[in-house]
């Protein structure tokens, strides 16, 4: 049975009914679900392993985003955040999107860059020079570090030297390129750039300082677009209110700061998820987003000939699916399986769109409703949670302060004293 990614009224059901449904709509081995479950003290040993003095978890609630589509294929993908109206919102950007096809998206190879910094080089771009010449030597004396990558059909592509003309100083930094394959590949560059360091050195007679990935990963994007018909949005009002709202953040730095925000909550969603280096993946979008110069959108919106919204979003994306956290980490593992992709430019490709959804949403509530009336209710629920009520007193307490208007701690609490003392709802 291929996946079923339309969970219509998932959110409604309780916790087990909601592990039945999914067994129902994944193709996934029914042991991954029960390891999505939490278990803590199974995960523990394992967190020691992974961090040093390790004493604990933090454990994101973890959700699954419905009615993803993308490049054709439904998929459930798995987010953790610990925000509100991040999961229900790309779910319903995802449905919207399915009318016309769902999320189209690509990547680039997957190629990382690691800098070797090179000091007191007495001529620069003679360094350079002498560099390039041996470029082939320098690029087999990478690869001969990672054979089991060149044996996958990865290994080092390219090498380039910059002078960088600073304040103070010339710098001369060496670029080697490596295709890292399905890894993240921050252990596989950096392993060659250490290794590469004594011989530059030689060659641009200078002395080797960092040896290092660059989080501008802008070798490696990802690109997502989708088209969002007009009618399921609410209307060409609601397109002309979207577009609107981009084209501010376009323009104005203040904005779109919170513009990429919005886009980060879904992304970072599932890099976390799947085990993955959200700080590598927010390092380099938010480079992406200055690459001209000025900080501006990460994504693009506009209208096509039929008046529906297009979406466009293209960030770096280096995440991986061998090695880290997403090979020892249990839930990582089973989030991964759940989704189902096989490769590293899949999984980019699955969270650029949640991106790209995630985005749209939080526009299309900026530009008609505001977002606060929907992230009342989630919020009502977690203020309600906080101020001491049990699973079975959630509900009502949320419905007191949903229909007060006012969602606030004191009144969290009066609220749960109220229902405590049997008065009525
Ligand atoms: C909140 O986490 C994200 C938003 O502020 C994004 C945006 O303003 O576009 C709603």
């Amino acid at each position: 049975m291929p996946v079923n990614s339309r969970l219509p009224g998932f959110y409604k059901l309780a916790l087990d009914e909601r592990f039945a449904a999914l067994a129902e709509a994944s193709d996934a081995d029914p042991a991954v679900l029960d390891d999505l479950r939490p278990a803590h003290e199974a995960i523990l040993p394992i967190a020691d392993g992974m961090v040093e003095n390790a004493v604990g978890l933090m454990p994101v609630p973890l959700g699954v985003g419905a009615n993803f589509r993308v490049n054709g294929r439904d998929l459930l993908v798995p987010m953790a955040t610990e925000e509100p109206s991040v999961i229900a919102a790309a779910s319903n950007l995802a449905q919207v999107a399915r009318e016309h096809g769902g999320f189209f998206c690509s990547t680039s190879a997957p190629l990382m860059i690691a800098q070797i910094q090179v000091l007191d080089v007495a001529d620069p771009h003679g360094a350079s020079l002498r560099l390039h010449e041996r470029r082939d030597e320098l690029l087999a004396a990478a690869d001969a570090q990672d054979p089991v990558l060149v044996r996958l059909g990865g290994g080092a592509r390219e090498l380039q030297v910059r002078v960088v003309d600073g304040a103070e100083q010339r710098h001369v930094v060496v670029h080697l390129i490596v295709d890292v394959g399905d890894a993240m590949g921050a252990n596989a560059v950096n392993t060659m750039a250490e290794a590469l360091a004594p011989r530059i050195a030689e060659i641009a007679r200078g002395r080797v300082l960092l040896r290092i990935l660059s989080n501008k990963a802008d070798l490696r994007l990802a690109r997502a677009r989708a088209v969002f018909d007009a009618g399921k949005l609410g209307g060409a009002e609601v397109v002309d209110g979207i577009v609107d709202a981009y084209r501010l953040a376009f323009d104005d730095p203040y904005r779109a700061a919170t513009h990429n925000k919005g886009i980060m909550n879904g992304i970072s969603a599932v890099v976390l998820a799947t085990g993955n280096d959200t700080r590598a993946v927010e390092a380099g979008c938010h480079s992406h987003a200055v690459r001209d110069g000025r900080y501006t959108t990460l994504s693009h919106m506009e209208r096509d000939a039929d008046g529906n919204l297009v979406g466009t979003l293209e960030v770096p994306m280096p995440v991986g699916l061998v090695g880290g956290a997403t090979k020892t980490h249990p839930t990582a593992r089973a989030a991964v399986r759940l989704l189902g992709v096989e490769t590293a430019a899949e999984l980019a490709q699955v969270v650029v769109a949640v991106g790209l959804a995630q985005n749209v949403g939080a526009l299309r509530a900026l530009a008609t409703e505001g977002i606060q009336r929907g992230h009342m209710t989630l919020h009502a629920r977690n203020i309600a949670i906080a101020a001491g009520a049990t699973a079975e007193e959630v509900d009502a307490v949320v419905r007191r302060l949903v229909a007060e208007g006012t969602v606030r701690a004191d009144r969290a609490e009066a609220a749960l004293a109220e229902l405590r003392a049997g008065a009525p709802a």
